[in-house]
């Protein structure tokens, strides 16, 4: 029987664990010189200011809205298509989640109707949005700015589906996923099924100084070391805790890790490019597929290829007995038990739902062979004739 094709999968190769060996022979397992290369490296990766590294994006996403002062009560917007985190880091901080529906074409909030929550409220009432670059696609974080700036409101952009991703500004530049030009704080993942694994793992960028040591010392405790921040300084030895941090920290074997899956960044990228080709060439002639649609100027990271047909769970079946495994991403947030107890319930947010209907997500990652993909196509197809 043929193996299982996944929609996502690392791609670990002997560099990658001779580099981990060398470090777990070496004299820091955590804390260590890894972690502050793996940080320069991916802040010049994304073309961000600040990178501190922490042991999963949700860390990430709870120091970013801890250090952005959220407290209870604060209303956020968030978009319902997307992992839980990305809305429970406002909860962890007592926050109140207000979520806002999704554009119909890009998947990623829909900054329109933003601009209506904001409009129809009175100025102050919300505090933050946590866009997301949903499935790689970026989002618009210039019409975003522009957007919060007029009603003082902080970003943090979730990038964990785009590192590599772009768009196109209004002077021509490229602007990169999480570089922190327009977010505050930015929020990576680097779990095996994103585009660079550390096993477990995430990375917060900012352009802020301020925000960048409040994101370290919320990481370790609120305690720091660091001699121009201390209080008093009673000798080498003296620490203080300035605030009620967590103990998030990144190993330096992971960090050993991220910094060799960093070298193939750009290669993992191309070749998810040309995976999202060979499926749009495919499923562009066959009626009832709709394949990804990308405006000129985005440049899109394909952490998922997501394709929307009437018979999603006919598919679904289809292609799991015939062992390809394609996933749903994601069934909306504001409709999940959790979020239904604030008064969330069906026809709140139509354009995520309806999009929840539809979508499936087909196997995409870098290692995927062209005879698996072959393979794949043949049977979408087969299901839809
Ligand atoms: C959009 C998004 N945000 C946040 C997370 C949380 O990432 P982690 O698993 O590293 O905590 C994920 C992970 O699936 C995600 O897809």
């Amino acid at each position: 029987m043929r193996k299982s094709i996944p929609y996502g999968h690392q791609n670990i190769t002997e560099e990658d664990i001779q580099t981990v060996i060398e470090t777990l022979r070496s004299d820091y397992l955590t804390q260590g010189p890894k972690i502050k290369e793996f940080e320069s490296a991916f802040a010049h990766y994304v073309g961000a200011k600040y990178a501190v590294a922490v042991n999963n994006a949700t860390a990430a996403l709870h120091i970013g809205a801890t250090a952005l002062g959220v407290k209870p009560g604060d209303k956020v917007i968030v978009t319902p298509i997307t992992f839980a985190s990305s809305a429970n880091c406002i909860r962890f901080c007592g926050g109140e989640v207000v979520f806002c529906d999704i554009d119909k074409d890009s998947y990623t909030i829909d900054i329109d109707k933003v601009a209506k929550l904001l409009k129809d409220a009175p100025l102050g009432t919300y505090k933050g949005v946590v866009p997301v670059d949903f499935g790689g696609y970026p989002v618009d974080m210039e019409s975003l700015r522009e957007l919060a700036d007029k009603y003082h409101l902080w970003i943090m952009e979730d990038a964990c589906h785009a590192p590599g991703g772009y768009f196109i500004d209004s002077k021509g530049e490229k602007e990169y996923c999480g570089n922190g030009k327009y977010g505050d704080v930015n929020v990576f993942s680097f779990h095996p099924v994103k585009h660079l694994t550390t096993g477990e793992g995430g990375m917060a960028t900012t352009n802020s100084k301020e925000l960048y040591e409040k994101l370290c010392l919320y990481r370790t405790h609120g305690i720091t070391k660091d001699p121009s921040l201390l209080v008093k300084n009673d000798g080498g030895w003296y620490y203080e805790m300035q605030a009620l941090g967590f103990n998030y920290r990144l190993t330096d074997f992971q960090a050993a890790l991220g910094i060799s899956q960093l070298k193939r960044a750009n290669a993992g990228l191309l070749r998810r490019h040309q995976i999202a080709k060979r499926y749009d060439e495919a499923f562009s002639k066959i009626k009832d597929i709709q394949i990804p649609k990308v405006t000129d100027n985005f440049f899109h990271a394909y952490h998922l290829y997501v394709i929307r047909i009437p018979d999603r769970l006919g598919l679904y079946n289809y292609l799991h007995d015939n062992q390809i495994l394609a996933q749903v991403y994601y069934v909306p947030l504001h409709l999940m038990p959790y979020y239904r107890q604030y008064g969330y319930k069906e026809g709140d947010l139509p354009v995520a739902e309806d999009y929840y209907q539809h979508c499936l997500s087909l196997p995409m990652f870098p290692t995927l062979t062209d005879e698996e993909q072959e393979y794949v196509i043949e049977k979408v197809i087969s299901f839809m004739s």
